[in-house]
């Protein structure tokens, strides 16, 4: 049976009951086919698509045109997934207009269900903007790595009691603006845990506690195939660095002995056709 696409109202009577909502990055086809099928309830194609696929050493040079090409990708691997894209750096910052243009995009373009963009309350009149369009607007605060220089690196937000009230701040402001979800990464579960009792929206963590509506992953970090670091609140599921490697090696050994391939891995000519090649043959000697 077809999965049932899941969408915003879902995750809110999700958050009501009590259930919790599973979200999981994916940057291409084939993985975007394997976390519809497992059953996730959504897929951030994230702009952690700059470390996780291009190499680079964080998300800053990751552009609109990449985005929008991972976007399209999932969304035919996962057609019955609620997709969010995400704005990267650069493509909101600027003015009300072009954070509207660009989250249209996504979804003329990509076909995504939602857009993502880092900020509290600096972003409001941005995420109102692109309401204004119709989009489905998820707000993301406590470590915003695009903002990572400001914020004073990849640390945890919201450890203070000062700082813990700025978090919170933002994430008032954000639903008050009508965002229909918010992400908190790398915040306390005791701050996490308020701002989800508090907010009617669904609130989603990435290392921000079980308290939280759900959670998100990195599926780079989740399979073991970012290695570069591993953030405290990754937990790993598999070792495809692992598997891959060990799989290469095997290969390279079998086509340096001769093991691969074997006749098994080969087309045959037609029968009769060798006869024929033979004479072909013969005219090249
Ligand atoms: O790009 C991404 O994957 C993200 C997560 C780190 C939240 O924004």
């Amino acid at each position: 049976m077809e999965k049932k696409k899941l969408m915003v109202h879902d995750f809110v009577r999700m958050k009501q009951e009590g259930q919790k909502i599973t979200w999981i990055t994916s940057y291409d086809y084939p993985t975007a086919q394997f976390a519809e099928a497992a059953g996730i309830d959504m897929i951030l194609v994230g702009d952690s698509l700059g470390m996780c696929v291009y190499g680079y050493d964080s998300t800053v040079p990751v552009t609109m045109d990449q985005c929008i090409v991972h976007c399209e990708a999932v969304r035919r691997g996962a057609p019955n997934t609620f997709v969010v894209g995400d704005m990267p750096l650069g493509s909101y910052q600027v003015s009300d207009e072009e954070a509207a243009r660009n989250a249209i995009r996504f979804i003329k373009e990509a076909g995504v269900d939602a857009i993502k963009l880092e900020g509290g309350k600096r972003v409001i009149s941005r995420i109102e903007a692109i309401l204004d369009s119709g989009i489905v607007v998820i707000g993301h605060i406590g470590l915003t790595p695009q903002s990572s220089g400001q914020i004073g690196g990849h640390k945890a937000q919201g450890r203070t009691a000062e700082s813990a009230r700025l978090v919170i701040e933002d994430a008032l402001a954000i639903e008050e603006a009508g965002a229909q979800m918010l992400l908190i990464e790398a915040v306390p579960p005791e701050v996490s845990g308020f701002i989800a009792r508090k907010l009617k929206i669904p609130v989603l963590s990435i290392g921000a506690g079980a308290d939280c509506d759900g959670q998100l992953l990195i599926i780079s970090d989740l399979i073991g195939q970012f290695t570069a670091f591993t953030p405290k609140f990754v937990k790993r599921y598999a070792n495809v660095a692992e598997v891959v490697t060990n799989a290469l090696k095997e290969y390279i050994k079998d086509v340096q002995s001769g093991a691969f391939p074997t006749d098994e891995h080969c087309y045959h000519m037609i029968k009769g056709e060798e006869e024929k090649l033979r004479e072909v043959i013969k005219e090249y000697e």
